[in-house]
């Protein structure tokens, strides 16, 4: 009986000092100190990856210009609620051009490097952005990467999956009867490559503010979003075929007609 109890307060103690959990330890690993910036000057860090991803030999669509002039920001914000009903009508081509542009399209340069309509830490844009179409009125079904530079959808694969975003999303069902899905997915080492291990809160970051524009896009066109978080990495991960080391899917956000 002793032998028992004492196991019990070894196994309680060791829990109790057991040191941090995985999600402290990131945050902890990850915070930025005199020691630690210095440290990293010293660190050896990963390649820097192409800043373009394209796919080449595919079906290339040249996506309308961005032109919606919408209702204003303050009554976007205002206005802006999650929405998981969609009509099943289907949204038009230049709905879609202009959330994916809201989401990562060009708006200027510096020297001759091109900035994007988010913030990005060192301008370093680690996202690829595809666009699931379940139901746009002139796009086949199918799944998209956005070209950013031309503007452009290149088709990754064609056909219907809506079910299988729906089971990757843990069944949650707006996301097959919504008309695109966004799939928000980063190249770790782009920003990974100038600051480190840090780099890691920056993307989890900027995934918000695209996933922030996409919304109030959306809300502005008279279209219904949500952003997803909950979904199982790996299906998605296979569905648009990355990796889910080098590049690993963040952020989801479902879109549909009211
Ligand atoms: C990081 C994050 C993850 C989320 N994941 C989901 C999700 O998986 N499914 C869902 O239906 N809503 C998701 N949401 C939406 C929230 O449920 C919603 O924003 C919250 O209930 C507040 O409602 P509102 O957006 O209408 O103001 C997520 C929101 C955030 C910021």
């Amino acid at each position: 009986m002793l032998l028992i109890t004492n196991l019990i307060t070894i196994a309680y103690s060791e829990n109790a000092e057991k040191e941090l959990s995985i999600g402290e330890s990131f945050h902890y690993e990850t915070t930025l100190t005199w020691r630690g910036v210095l440290g990293d000057l010293f660190r050896i860090k990963p390649e820097k990856p192409p800043q373009y991803k394209n796919y080449t030999d595919t079906m290339t669509i040249k996506l309308p210009k961005p032109e919606n002039q919408g209702i204003t920001l303050e009554e976007a914000i205002k206005k802006r609620r999650s929405v998981r009903n969609y009509s099943g009508k289907p949204v038009t081509m230049s709905q879609l051009s202009q959330l994916v542009f809201s989401a990562q399209g060009t708006t200027g340069k510096t020297y001759d490097h091109p900035l994007r309509t988010t913030p990005s830490a060192g301008a370093l844009y680690p996202f690829e952005i595809y666009v699931i179409a379940n139901n746009v009125d002139t796009l086949d079904q199918g799944i998209y990467h956005y070209g950013v530079l031309n503007h452009t959808l290149e088709l990754v694969e064609s056909g219907d999956f809506r079910k299988e975003i729906t089971s990757a999303g843990l069944k949650q069902e707006m996301l097959g009867d919504s008309d695109v899905v966004f799939v928000l997915s980063a190249i770790f080492d782009r920003t990974r490559h100038k600051y480190g291990e840090r780099g890691f809160r920056y993307v989890y970051i900027e995934a918000g503010h695209i996933s922030q524009n996409i919304s109030l896009q959306a809300v502005s066109l008279g279209l219904g979003s949500v952003s997803v978080g909950a979904f199982l990495d790996n299906e998605v991960n296979q569905l648009i075929g990355v990796d889910g080391q080098k590049e690993a899917v963040i952020y989801l956000h479902a879109v549909g007609t009211l």
